[in-house]
Parts: structure tokens; sequence; C-alpha cells
């Protein structure tokens, strides 16, 4: 089927999710954040990727109340931090405040911190009172999600999300995921703030043939793979751009060429050692005006 901006992906629980969403890492808290959702979704983007520990929650809500958007056309992921660990359902009413929504798309354990299956468990109960259509994991291994299962969880997360870039490709996780009906959604898509590669040598070739610019093959070599991208910008050109995906489509060949890239290098923390981060390199929950 043709992909466009409308593109979804049917989740093992019959909830639809859009292929592409805007990222909100990094996005700062008030104009900036509000003005790029409203931007994102004038633009036609119809998800939106934040997180407590993002800490724009409620700036995130401003612009999609702005945006005069309807609640069930516009897809809103948000993540639970550890700080939330003992207590989910305080956590998501938290951030369903901040939002100012009744309910979101999907609800997400942001990293397999200690403790994380008993945490799952809980989010099947928010999903079961509605609070949540969908739930899932994010820089989750094989083993973590294997671990779920013996904990006693009787619902397969809906989504992986993870750091998924051309030198990182995750091949393994993706098929193990995709045999599982658990959808892979590519963080970092871009290679992440500071470690961009859409300066990378090796994309001018597909670059220039497709007539398109490094971050449009990226994002299109997600997609067409039916891996569900989140690309983060405040910059309206950018936003645009990165939705400009669909009046090209890359061969089986030049898909390849990018998954040939990987070198497995993920930028991000290792999700293994994710509960010995030293406490200076936590960020810090900031309350938003
Ligand atoms: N689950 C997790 O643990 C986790 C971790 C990291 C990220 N995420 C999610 O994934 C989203 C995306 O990841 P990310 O923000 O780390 O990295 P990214 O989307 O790969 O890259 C964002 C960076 O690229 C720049 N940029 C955007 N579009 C561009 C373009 N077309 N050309 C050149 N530069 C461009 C942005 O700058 P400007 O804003 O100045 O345009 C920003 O510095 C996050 O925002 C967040 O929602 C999740």
């Amino acid at each position: 089927m043709k992909l466009s901006i409308d593109s979804t992906v049917t989740l093992n629980n019959g909830v639809k999710m859009p292929l592409l969403g805007l990222g909100l890492f990094r996005t700062p808290s008030g104009e900036v954040a509000r003005q790029a959702v409203r931007c994102a979704i004038e633009y036609g983007y119809r998800m939106l990727d934040t997180a407590r520990v993002y800490c724009n929650e409620r700036s995130v809500g401003r612009g999609i109340a702005d945006s005069g958007i309807s609640r069930d056309k516009i897809f809103v992921t948000t993540k639970l931090w550890q700080t939330d660990w003992d207590n989910p359902r305080k956590g998501l009413l938290d951030s369903l405040e901040r939002l100012g929504l009744d309910y979101v798309d999907l609800f997400l354990l942001h990293w397999p911190f200690k403790g994380y299956e008993k945490a799952y468990l809980e989010l099947e109960k928010l999903q079961q009172e509605g609070l949540c259509r969908a739930i899932g994991v994010s820089n989750f291994r094989i083993h973590h999600l294997q671990a779920l299962e013996k904990a006693g969880a009787k619902t397969v997360p809906q989504v992986n999300q993870m750091e998924i870039h051309p030198v990182n490709t995750e091949e393994e996780l993706c098929t193990w995921c995709r045999q599982r009906n658990i959808l892979m959604e590519a963080y970092s898509p871009l290679g992440g703030e500071g470690r961009l590669l859409v300066g990378d040598p090796r994309l001018i070739g597909i670059c220039d043939y497709y007539k398109v610019k490094a971050s449009q093959a990226i994002l299109r070599w997600d997609i067409q793979r039916g891996i569900a991208v989140i690309p983060k910008s405040v910059r309206p050109e950018r936003i645009l751009l990165n939705s400009q995906l669909y009046d090209f489509d890359l061969s089986p060949q030049d898909l390849e060429i990018i998954s040939d890239m990987n070198s497995n290098e993920r930028r991000n923390y290792d999700p293994d050692k994710i509960d010995s981060r030293p406490k200076e390199l936590c960020p810090k929950l900031i309350e938003e005006q």
C-alpha cells in the first residue's frame, strides 16, 4: 500500500498508530514546545512523543489545544519515569493532568529500571481502566521483554521504542519483536542531537538519486520497513521537511545500502547499565508553569 502522512500501523490490540510523529525530547517547555506541536499538527503530523522526564507535557497539551484538532485524531505518547515506578497510576494521572487529557494513546516504561516487571503489570491495569489505549516499553532488549512474560504479564507490549538509525539498526531485536507483533519505534532516528547522521557521505549517492535530503532518506528507510519514527525538531522548516517522505520510494537495494551502514553504534545509555548511571547524569524533574 502506498505510504502517506496518514499511514498508520495496527498494533497487536487493534489500536491504530501513525508511522510518523514529532519527538519532543530536549524541546524546551513553554512557547517553544507549544509552537512545535501546533506547527507539526498543522503540517499533518498526527503523533506526539513526550515523557514525564522531558518536563514539557503541559506545553505539549497546550499546543494540542491550540491546534483545535479533535482528541481522537491525535495520538499522544508519554512515558513513566523511575520516580513513579512504585505508583504508575499516580504517574499516569499526573501526566494526564499536565497534558490536559483524559487518556493517552500510548504509555511506555521509559527504561528497564530495576523493578520494571512489576511496573509493567500496573500498566496492564491502567490500560484496562481506559487511561491508556496501548502500553509498551522503551530501551528494552530481548531479555527484558522475556522477563515480562515470566513475571506474569498477560499483555504482549504493543510497542518497543528503541534507538534505531542507520548505524544502530537493532536487526535482531526488530526481527524478534516483529515475530511477536510488537511494533518497533525508532527514537533518535537521525542519530540524535550532536551526533546527526545527516552529513554522512554514505548517504550522498541515495540523496542525489532521489533528490532528497539525508534526513528524508533515513526516515523513509524506517517507515518503508514498518518502523515508526519520531524525529525531533523545533524549527518549522525541519518539521515540514521531516514529514515530506511520500513522493519517493527507496528500492530494496537502497534500503540495504542504508542498513549496511550499521556498526551497532548505540549512542544512548546501555539499557543493561541504566541503574548504575551516576546521579549527577540523571535528568532533573522541573515543574512547568
Ligand atoms: N525512549 C527514549 O529513551 C528516547 C531517547 C531519546 C529520544 N527519544 C524520543 O525520540 C525523539 C527523537 O530523538 P532525538 O530527539 O534524540 O533525535 P533525532 O530526532 O534523531 O535528532 C534531533 C536533532 O536533529 C535536529 N534535526 C531535526 N531535523 C533535522 C533535519 N531535517 N536536518 C538536520 N537536523 C535536524 C534537531 O535540531 P532542531 O530541533 O534544532 O531542528 C535535533 O538537534 C525524541 O525527541 C524523543 O521524543 C526517546
